[in-house]
């Protein structure tokens, strides 16, 4: 059995820092093997090359992005020339960057796809549930684990068992909020509507609560500002049988 930990979003650079000081004794807490962290909101909208380096750095084996992939555009060549940086395989096909990598590791073959829902979403990626089944049927690991980052949880759960038995974990990101229905699928897919943030407490999703207010409230926009203050990183552990691929068990944790 292999534990494998994914972390919700970065949000900002007090974010990435709590992450940074954080990962490394999440990792050993869990016995954890492989670490995906979603890294889309380092800056806030976007990340630098920098930002991804850190949490290379910080223990990551993959990143995994989603709607702001491509919002610091500085990161497009970077996205291009690294490895185990992943953005949506929905997106089109010339756009920065790959939607999947494979990642070798002594217990075997690790495989990450990421995929961006439509719902709710302004952009108009190809279809994520056909996306996910040409890769499937394309090619084969033994871990296979998907990121989807969609706003609406009947999106995620309906991709979530349409891949059952298909992947070995399946879980959500984008919204930032945790949910409490981690499970195994019936046919072995770890799954989690959202596995939440790594960002300031205090906050609407990682924003500053008063810019955010502000917004709903109608006034003028300013130039998005993660909030201050004290961080919680959130995510999941999935144990996965390493030769068979199916997920065991699930549970998410918050610290
Ligand atoms: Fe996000
Ligand atoms: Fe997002």
């Amino acid at each position: 059995m292999v534990n494998i930990l994914a972390v919700g979003d970065v949000v900002g650079q007090n974010g990435l820092e709590y992450l940074t000081r954080n990962l490394y004794s999440l990792q050993r807490e869990y016995d954890a093997a492989f670490t995906v962290v979603n890294a889309e909101n380092a800056q806030g909208r976007g990340l630098f090359s920098t930002d991804a380096d850190a949490v290379f750095d910080a223990g990551a084996d993959v990143i995994t992005l989603g709607n702001h992939a491509y919002s610091k555009r500085e990161i497009c060549d970077y996205l291009d020339e690294t490895a185990n940086i992943i953005r949506p395989a929905n997106y089109a096909a010339a756009a920065p960057g790959v939607g999947e990598c494979t990642v070798e590791r002594a217990f075997g073959s690790v495989r990450v796809i990421c995929l961006i829902g439509r719902k709710d979403l302004d952009y108009s990626p190809d279809n994520p549930f056909v996306t996910a089944s040409r890769l499937l049927a394309d090619g084969t690991s033994t871990i296979t684990l998907v990121d989807f980052h969609a706003e609406a949880t009947s999106e995620k759960k309906a991709l979530a068992w349409y891949l059952d038995g298909k992947v070995s974990a399946f879980w959500g990101t984008h919204t930032h909020v945790q949910t409490s229905d981690a499970r195994v699928l019936p046919g072995g897919t770890g799954y989690v509507t959202d596995l939440g943030m790594t960002g300031p407490a205090d906050s609407v999703i990682g924003m500053d609560v008063r810019q955010s207010v502000n917004m709903f409230l109608g006034l003028p926009k300013d130039s998005y500002r993660a909030a201050a203050g004290i961080c919680v990183i959130e995510g999941a552990v999935f144990s996965v049988d390493e030769l068979s691929g199916k997920c065991a068990s699930v549970r998410i944790f918050r610290r």
